[in-house]
């Protein structure tokens, strides 16, 4: 190896390493052509292998060479690499262009279902008078929903629910709330104040005002020396709130076979406001709930004392609620999950 053939291996590789920094069309390709260039095992080290060959003095001559090649070379592919990545920050920038004034796209927004609707406003109301909310179970015995309410079997007011039964024997889907106040009384102490609400099923033939599976409100109270003025001030309340100050409303015998005495409980009918119309079967009247004082047989099976305490119950079903305030006409609406229907609740 002479002087005059490294010196030219060098400049060889002076141009041609020039070229491919000029020519490399990304930064990841001039970070490879650094290694391959100047790197520990690169062209640039293997050029300089042969100055061993070379005679001492001449050394020098070849290192300054070498020199200057290097740190050509490297100002080529410093230059390259930054122009390569104010172009690459360029093009993400325009990749990843946000344009901020763009209009939002609109969420839509659901709502409660009217039946749902219509608990929360029962809730909500008799909330203010300490009652809280239990929840009690859609598969019941036999025992709860009929005969610790007083219905023993073969008793004819059981014609008043006719019953859906599941597979275990005893066990029934329950056909009202009631009897969650038979587990209620049985977990709780008075003084009690519970609302229930749940769904409920029938063995029905379903038409515009009876379903198979539908919802029900239960209300319970128990103290001692509750009475039925008080269950009869509660309801006008609760009416007044629910349907409006000024609407008239009135207590009228009723049977259940748990209660004693029992009520129906009506108000002025929402659409004609009392002369009588199609919509209340021209009485001027809507029976809004079923209500009582609790039978003592009733009290006993919840194990308590009915010379201790008396009690109140009342039953109502938030579809008939939200139909009266809404006008609907038809029960069926509520669980045929039409959207048309349903997003009028907005
Ligand atoms: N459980 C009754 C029904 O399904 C409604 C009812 C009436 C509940 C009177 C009561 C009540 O608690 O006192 O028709």
């Amino acid at each position: 190896m002479d002087l005059a053939q490294l010196t030219r291996d060098l400049e060889d590789l002076r141009s041609e390493a020039l070229a491919q920094a000029a020519a490399a069309p990304d930064t990841t390709a001039v970070e490879a052509l650094e290694i391959e260039l100047l790197g520990k095992k690169g062209r640039l080290t293997g050029v300089l292998r042969g100055i061993g060959g070379l005679p001492a003095e001449d050394r020098p001559r070849v290192g300054a060479i070498a020199n200057a090649v290097r740190e050509a070379i490297e100002a080529a592919l410093r230059e390259r690499g930054a122009a390569l990545r104010g172009g690459e920050l360029e093009a993400r920038l325009r990749r990843e262009r946000l344009d901020v004034t763009t209009p939002g796209r609109p969420l839509r927004r659901g709502s409660l279902h009217p039946s749902i609707e219509a608990m929360a406003d029962i809730a909500r109301i008799f909330a203010q008078f300490g009652f809280v909310v239990v929840e009690s179970p859609e598969v019941e015995d036999d025992l709860k929903n009929f005969q610790m309410l007083n219905i023993p079997p073969d008793h004819p007011a059981r014609d008043l629910w006719d019953t859906l039964y599941v597979d275990q024997p005893g066990n029934l889907l329950r056909t009202h709330t009631s009897p969650g106040q038979i587990r209620v009384m049985q977990s709780m102490a008075p003084p009690i104040r519970v609302l229930l609400p749940g769904r409920c099923y029938r063995y029905e033939a379903v038409d515009a005002s009876h379903g198979f599976e539908f919802f029900q409100v239960e209300g319970l109270m128990v103290d001692e020396g509750t009475t039925l003025a008080d269950l009869k001030g509660l309801l006008d309340q609760f009416a007044h709130a629910m349907f409006g100050a000024g609407r008239k409303t009135r207590f009228r015998p009723g049977y259940y076979p748990f209660t004693e005495p029992s009520v129906a409980f009506d108000v002025e009918c929402l659409v004609c406001g009392g002369p009588g119309c199609p919509a209340c079967g021209r009485t001027g009247w809507m029976t809004i709930l079923g209500a009582g004082m609790v039978h003592p047989v009733v009290l006993q099976y919840g194990g308590l004392d009915p010379e201790r305490y008396q009690g109140f119950a009342f039953g109502m079903g938030p579809e008939r609620i939200s139909m009266l305030k809404h006008g609907i006409t038809d029960l069926r609406l509520f669980m045929d999950n039409d959207l048309r229907f349903l997003e009028q609740f907005r």
